[in-house]
């Protein structure tokens, strides 16, 4: 695997490999690398000739310093996970790489990033934009894969590139689940085993939902049940909403739906989300 950390040399050698008219697949994380992620680079091997990686944890989407200062940084440890995935080439920047010299700038979507996640997390998904569009120009891939977990990031992500007009086509790849539906995500790595165990209880929520749902019960009803079952385990639930999976408006039925949930585990802040087609798919 061949790592970069400036951009210069990153750009030269992905213009031979393109002018042989190589296929780049684009993976952008943040590292502390889980099962979830390798999903995303096996994705983008099968459809690919080179699969470009980013491990860069960006400051700007974070609004909480002390977050940003735990979120779980393991490099040496996901070098050797992306080696074994065959990974064909690794960018790591600095924060001075990406942001030396630049004005600040943010990006805003109207009502998207100011809702749910954008709500709690106010510049999230400005922050989630401006890096993301950076890292578009600087790989320039021709497709780019990002997980389900991030529901909202995903429809952000899509917006982005219509926006821009960015030549990437966008690839969703399913969330990769626990034995116990606890859905994979970095930020597990920042709980106690005990707060592990207890984190199942946003996926339980999740179904629970669902089941609510189509037995016709209110959302209002359902959110103050789940948030009962999410007291229990000593959980903070912070939201639970239903929406349209492509407009993102507010929705009663689950069909054609996206419920999703964010919580605080201790000091950790999960997110999960579960994605509904028709009820059919639930009976
Ligand atoms: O999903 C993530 O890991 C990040 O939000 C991303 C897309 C790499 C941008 O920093």
């Amino acid at each position: 695997m061949h790592i970069f950390k400036e951009i210069a040399p990153l750009r030269d050698h992905l213009k031979s490999l393109r002018s042989g008219q190589s296929s780049i697949g684009f993976v952008p994380t943040m590292g502390a690398l889980h099962k979830g992620h390798l999903g995303l680079i096996n994705a983008s091997k099968n459809h690919n000739d080179i699969t470009v990686c980013s491990i860069y944890v960006n400051p700007t989407q974070f609004g909480n310093p002390e977050d940003l200062a735990k979120y779980p940084r393991t490099l040496e440890q996901d070098i050797d996970l992306l080696e074994q995935a065959s990974c064909d080439v690794l960018f790591c920047p600095s924060n001075t790489v990406m942001y030396h010299r630049a004005e600040p700038l943010t990006i805003s979507f109207d009502k998207l990033d100011r809702i749910l996640e954008g709500e709690f997390r106010p510049g999230h998904f400005s922050g989630v934009a401006v890096v993301v569009s950076k890292l578009f120009n600087i790989v320039q891939p021709d497709i780019a894969y990002f997980g389900q977990k991030d529901y909202q990031q995903v429809m952000i992500i899509s917006k982005l590139i219509e926006a821009m007009k960015f030549n990437v086509q966008l690839h969703v790849v399913p969330t990769v689940r626990e034995h116990d539906g606890l859905a994979l995500s970095s930020r597990n790595q920042r709980l106690s085993v005990d707060e592990r165990n207890r984190a199942t209880v946003l996926y339980q929520g999740l179904r629970a939902t669902q089941q609510g749902l189509i037995q016709g019960l209110p959302l209002s009803e359902l959110r103050t049940r789940v948030a009962a079952l999410c007291d229990s385990k000593g959980v903070r639930m912070e939201y639970l909403e239903v929406v349209d999976q492509d407009t993102f408006e507010v929705k009663e039925s689950p069909t054609r739906a996206v419920i999703l949930i964010a919580a605080y585990v201790g000091n950790v802040r999960l997110i999960d989300n579960l994605v509904v087609e028709s009820q059919d798919e639930i009976a």
